[in-house]
């Protein structure tokens, strides 16, 4: 069973030519809201790989924006164990997505502040607990803290990216980032191998490289994985489609190589289809472009190699 530890965003949406630089207005295009929030995201994601229930601790407010957030959690199939904080709205998001699939987002964490250590709920059961770090820092700990003592699996999405104590990464057994938090939480801004060379003492770390692919260190060994060639209309969420992938794979048996191509899969589909939770694919989905692209491209493979300063 997969417990998913995080925030539930609902996300205001509009798309644009291009996301505004400091001081520019743009004048934008379509409006729409979707459920959001990496923590909702990725109990989505994790829930819609089938396999080992997910449960997820939120907070919500008691407004109308907690609704939609519930019934796409609940849609999914996910247990939710929702705190409600008195006089707190729901968490937003405030997203531009560019014609080029880019995006920009500004979170008004709301509610989502309000987590606290002692409002996570009994372990008993539970294999893989999934954080990241749109919640409070020493929440994030406590509940990593607990999961260790308890034999959990410990995964955080290192994102939004943050300076990570020592004493939050040290109960860490999978880190899940891209390539901007990876150089944040290490500390160094070389390539994708020094980086990782400076988080010797995680036993797992995977970087997200977009249409680069991906690149793990898991147990001493590298494992590479290619991107799925896909067009992408919108990217947002598919770091966190990602990572409940990744988690469910994992919870399932799956070895570092399957997950991490079954995760990858589900992550390039969430790119073909417009906002966050709204664009998380099937098991069914994920297998069938699993099987259309398995071949193994070497050029490719070559230069993430070398993308990643690996010898
Ligand atoms: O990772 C994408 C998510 O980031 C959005 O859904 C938004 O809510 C923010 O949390």
């Amino acid at each position: 069973m997969i417990l998913v530890a995080g925030s539930a965003n609902l996300d205001f949406v509009v798309r644009a030519t291009h996301i505004p630089g400091p001081g520019e207005t743009v004048l934008g295009r379509e409006f729409k809201t979707y459920p959001g929030g990496k923590g909702a995201n990725q109990a989505v994601a994790s829930a819609r790989a089938g396999g080992a229930p997910t449960h997820m601790l939120l907070a919500l407010g008691s407004d109308a924006f907690a609704a939609p957030l519930e019934k796409s959690l609940a849609d999914a199939g996910v247990v939710l164990h929702t705190v409600r904080p008195l006089d707190q709205p729901t968490g937003t998001a405030f997203i531009c997505v560019s014609d080029d699939a880019e995006n920009a987002i500004t979170v008004a964490p709301g509610a989502n502040a309000c987590l606290e250590p002692q409002h996570l709920p009994p372990l008993t059961g539970f294999t893989h607990l999934l954080l990241q770090l749109e919640t409070p820092l020493p929440s994030v700990t406590a509940y990593a803290q607990a999961a260790r003592a308890q034999g959990v699996t410990v995964v955080l999405n290192a994102a939004p990216a943050q300076a990570l104590p020592a004493e939050l990464l040290a109960l860490v057994d999978v880190l899940v980032v891209n390539e901007g938090e990876l150089a944040t939480v290490s500390g160094h801004s070389g390539s994708i191998a020094q980086c990782l060379e400076r988080l010797q003492h995680v036993p797992t770390v995977v970087v997200t490289l977009g249409h680069h692919g991906c690149c793990t260190r898991h147990q001493g060994q590298f494992f590479l994985q290619q991107a799925f060639d896909i067009t992408p209309v919108d990217t947002t969420g598919a770091g966190d489609t990602f990572c409940g992938s990744l988690v469910a794979a994992l919870s399932q048996g799956a070895d570092m190589a399957k997950a991490l191509q079954t995760a990858s899969a589900a992550a390039a589909l969430a790119c073909t289809r417009a906002g966050a939770q709204s664009s998380i694919p099937e098991a069914t989905e994920v297998a069938k472009l699993v099987r259309e692209q398995s071949t193994p491209n070497v050029a490719a493979l070559a230069a993430l190699r070398q993308f990643c300063g690996l010898a």
